[in-house]
Formats: structure tokens, sequence, C-alpha cells
């Protein structure tokens, strides 16, 4: 069985993106009033690191309910154990954590229990945050405080027995949790070590791009090797695939250190824009950070050895040809008979890790429904990009005609991902 963790909600977004204009406008003006309340104008210079940090873990799109203040909690995640909501970080005494001492917040942090000892579900990815300095730790701590206190409580959990006891985590934490904090490889670069830290830690990739095994747990033989998030496309519930971002062919081997960079930093490379969960990744988090810091990360990423999972079996010859010819129609003027793609069409799908993730669920969710691009800008230059938007083809394609299509870029032009069958595609639907 694979862990799915499934985030209900705002589509792929906090609360600005679903909001009319009119509404974001009020709401802007709402968080800017409420930081000036706290004295935004004046962070010290540790609550400014704190609000950057703060950043990189994008604790504001899991701790924001679209209808809600910032912070204030109550977004909805959907895991195969049951429901649990985010719950109110802002300084409310009673119903946030406006009580917590700086030890009590580093404890929650490293180990996943909150001050009176109720373990926390690792949706709130601390298996991740362990890692984080405790100099980085205090910072966001002291930017958190920052956060003026709204009233709110979050909806109580819905788990079934035995997930409903929190008691249970600690076994788990037992079982899968290495609660020390970051140690830097002598051998390495500063660089490499910068990077690692923020994708290890802070930026908590794994989360998604890790698979997990039965208990939730990730899968430590597999770092990086692709996993599964659910969230809603178009208002249904559906399974995304997050891809191999190891070195393997599959990954992201055809990635320079620039493409990685510019794809975290501005939401768009030469090899691919966002489109999926990761609208929400660039626009709240990896674009917020400075340039070194994303290309810290992307030469760490770029210095993970080649590995994943076994791909399946390719299609039949007759599948693929009838592929061949869907492709040529519908796709090739964009992404090219030859599948390089172009400056001004459409991204290359040559060496994609969406087209060859051992998962097609988000490959088959961008020829379903096209590219869910975001709804803020992450960059002047992803705003000024020339391709034409990709339209979604779940009217015009029936099943059998988009398996047979997938099947064919994925193992045509050097590629060996395996077939994508009807019901993978059905099942997306
Ligand atoms: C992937 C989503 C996600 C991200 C990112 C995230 N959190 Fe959370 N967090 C949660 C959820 C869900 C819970 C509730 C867990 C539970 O009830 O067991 C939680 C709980 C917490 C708690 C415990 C609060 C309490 O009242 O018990 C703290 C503190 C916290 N988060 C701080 C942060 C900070 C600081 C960041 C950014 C550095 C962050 N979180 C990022 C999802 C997230
Ligand atoms: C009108 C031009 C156009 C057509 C036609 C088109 N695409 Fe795309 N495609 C794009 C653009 C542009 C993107 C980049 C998404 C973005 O940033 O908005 C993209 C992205 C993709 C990606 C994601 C690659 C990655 O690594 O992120 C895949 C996979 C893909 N297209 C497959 C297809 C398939 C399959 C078809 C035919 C059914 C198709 N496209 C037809 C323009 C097109
Ligand atoms: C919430 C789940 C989630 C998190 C967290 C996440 N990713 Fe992703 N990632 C995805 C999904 C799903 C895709 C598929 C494409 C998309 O969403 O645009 C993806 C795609 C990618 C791609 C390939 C892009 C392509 O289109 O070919 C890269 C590179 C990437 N992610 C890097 C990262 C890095 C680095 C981090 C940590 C800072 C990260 N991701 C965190 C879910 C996630």
């Amino acid at each position: 069985m694979t862990f799915q963790l499934r985030r209900n909600g705002p589509g792929q977004s906090t609360c600005a993106y679903r909001l009319p204009m009119f509404f974001y406008m009020v709401l802007s003006a709402a968080v800017l009033s409420c930081s000036s309340t706290a004295g935004a104008a004046s962070l010290s210079e540790q609550e400014q690191r704190g609000e950057y940090l703060a950043r990189a873990g994008n604790c504001k799109s899991c701790h924001t309910n679209g209808d809600n203040s910032p912070f204030a909690g109550g977004l909805e995640f959907e895991t195969p154990f049951g429901t649990i909501y985010s719950t109110n970080i802002t300084s409310d005494p009673e119903t946030g954590i406006g009580q917590w001492s700086l030890e009590d917040f580093t404890h929650a942090m490293r180990h996943g229990e909150a001050p009176d000892g109720t373990n926390l579900y690792p949706v709130f990815p601390y298996t991740a945050f362990a890692k984080i300095s405790d100099e980085d730790i205090a910072a966001i701590y002291a930017y958190v405080k920052t956060i003026a206190p709204v009233r709110y409580s979050p909806p109580e959990n819905e788990l079934g027995f035995p997930y409903s006891q929190r008691w249970a985590m600690g076994l788990w934490n037992w079982m899968y949790h290495t609660d020390s904090a970051f140690e830097p490889q002598p051998g390495q670069s500063a660089e490499w070590n910068r990077g690692a830290y923020l994708v290890e830690g802070l930026g908590h990739c794994s989360m998604c791009h890790t698979p997990r095994n039965f208990m939730g747990a990730n899968d430590s033989d597999l770092a990086m090797t692709g996993g599964t998030y659910m969230t809603r496309v178009e208002g249904k519930l559906s399974a995304w695939s997050a891809p191999n971002l190891t070195s393997a062919d599959s990954g992201l081997a055809m990635w320079t250190v620039d493409d990685v960079t510019d794809y975290l930093k501005l939401g768009v490379s030469h090899r691919a824009g966002v489109f999926g969960p990761m609208n929400e990744v660039v626009v709240n988090s990896t674009s917020h950070l400075s340039r070194e810091d994303v290309r810290a990360m992307a030469v760490y990423l770029k210095s993970l050895p080649a590995n994943s999972t076994d791909s399946e079996a390719p299609a039949t010859d007759d599948v693929l040809r009838a592929g061949s010819i869907q492709y040529d129609i519908h796709c090739g003027s964009c992404h090219l008979p030859t599948g390089e793609g172009s400056p001004e069409q459409g991204p290359p799908l040559i060496g994609s890790p969406v087209v060859l993730d051992a998962d097609p669920a988000s490959l088959i969710n961008i020829t379903l429904y096209g590219a869910q691009t975001p709804h803020t800008s992450p960059s002047d230059e992803w705003a000024a990009r020339t391709w034409i938007r990709m339209d979604p083809y779940d009217t015009i394609l029936d099943d059998e005609q988009v398996a047979s299509l997938l099947s064919f870029i994925r193992s045509t032009w050097g590629h060996d991902a395996g077939a994508v069958t009807p019901e993978q595609v059905a099942a997306q639907r």
C-alpha cells in the first residue's frame, strides 16, 4: 500500500488564489493591518530572518484555510488514516500557541510533541523540520510571535481507531523518526551543505517526493525517487505523482543546475513550468528565497545518485502505433514530433520527470485537465514566457486514446517508462 496524503479545500491554493480580486485586496489589507499592529515595519533582524525561514518552510500554505486568517489553521488534510486539520499557530493564548515558550516550540518542531505531551501527526512535517538548527528554530519562533493573535479553533480531527490514539505516534516516532539536527558533511562544499539543509529540512521536499511505507513513513531506501500527493483538480480530489528528483534517467538527469534553479525561483525553466501542486510550493515558498539559496538546493538535488523504482512493461506495438498517431495530431504541434519542444510553443517532453515517472498520475492529470497555472505569478519571467497554454483533453480523448498516447511518449525518444493503462486514466477522471 502506498500512503497518500491528501489535502482538501482550496484547489492548489491558499486563500488569496481562490478569492475574487476584490476579496483578495480586502484580505491583503487585513493581512497588512494585522502584521502592522504587530509591528511589521519594525521587525527585528531575527524576526525578519524567521519570516524568511518560515517562507522556506511554507508554514503559511498549510496553516491557512482559504476562508480564514493566515496562520490560524483549519486546513483539511485527508490521509488513509482519516482527516487531520492544521492548527492555529498565531499567538492567541487560548486557541493558538501564544503561551508556548521557545522550548515548547523547539520540542514540537523536532520531536512532533505539543507541550502537554500530545503527539502530533506527521502531516506536520516535523520529520523534516527536526533537521533545522536551534538558531533557525528560534528565529522562526520569534517571527511566529509577531503574528497577531486570531481566536479560532480548527475542527476536531476525524481519525478511525487505532489512528485516533495519538499516543501510538510515540511508537511510530521510535520506529521511524530521527530527531537530530542537520550535520554538515565535511567532504562537501558550503553550497551543497546549504542546499541539503534546505531541501531535507525546511523545504520538506521529501514529504511529497519520497514514497511512503504502509505505516505512512518515508521509505529511506527510495528517498526522492517519487511519491504521491492527493489534492483537488477541477474540484475533484485526485492523486498527483511528485516525480523522481534523483539523477535517474526518469528524474533530473537532463536538467542542469540552472534549469532546477530557474524552475524553483521563477516557476519556469527551459525544461518545465509549474502546473500542479508545485504551483503552491513555488509561489508561496521557493520563489521568495534568494537565488543563492535556491541554487544551493539545485546543486544538492543534482548530486543525488540515480535511484528509481521499477517501471511497468511497455505497451504492445499496436497500442504504441495508435499512440504515435494521437501524439502527432494532438501534441506534436507544441511539443514537436521529436519531443524536443520549443521556446515559443512548449517545453521538451524528452527526459521530462513528469512523463517518465513510474507513477503516471501527474502525466495523466496534465493531459486530461491541461496545465493548471498558478493564479499569482511567481515571477516576471514566468509571466513573460511565450509558451502557448496547454488545454485539457478530457472531452477530446477517451481513456484508451489517452493510455496509448501516453504509453507512446513513455517508450519513444529513448524512453523506457512502461505502459499507461486505460484503467489508470479512468482512475484520474
Ligand atoms: C504540509 C503541511 C504543513 C506545513 C508545511 C507546516 N505545518 Fe505545522 N502543522 C500541520 C498540521 C496538519 C498540524 C496539526 C498536526 C496534528 O494535529 O497532529 C500542524 C501542527 C503544527 C504545530 C503544533 C501546534 C499545536 O497547536 O499543537 C506547530 C507549532 C506548527 N505546526 C508549526 C509550523 C511551522 C512553524 C511551520 C513552518 C516552518 C509549519 N508548521 C509547517 C501542517 C503543516
Ligand atoms: C498549445 C500547445 C500545447 C499542446 C498542443 C500540448 N501541450 Fe503539453 N505543454 C504545453 C505547455 C506550454 C506546457 C508547460 C506548462 C506551463 O508551464 O504552463 C506543457 C507541459 C506539458 C507536460 C509537462 C512536462 C513537465 O515536465 O513538466 C506534459 C507531460 C505535456 N505537456 C504533455 C502533453 C501531451 C501528452 C499533449 C497532447 C495530448 C500536449 N502536452 C499538448 C503546451 C502544449
Ligand atoms: C505538496 C507536494 C510537493 C512538495 C512539498 C514538493 N513537490 Fe515538487 N512536485 C510535486 C508534484 C505533484 C509535481 C508534478 C508537477 C507539478 O506539480 O507542477 C512536482 C514536480 C517537481 C519537479 C519536476 C518538474 C517538472 O514539471 O518536470 C521538480 C524539479 C520539483 N518538483 C522539485 C521540488 C523541490 C525542490 C521541492 C522542495 C522545495 C518540492 N518539489 C516539493 C509535489 C511536491
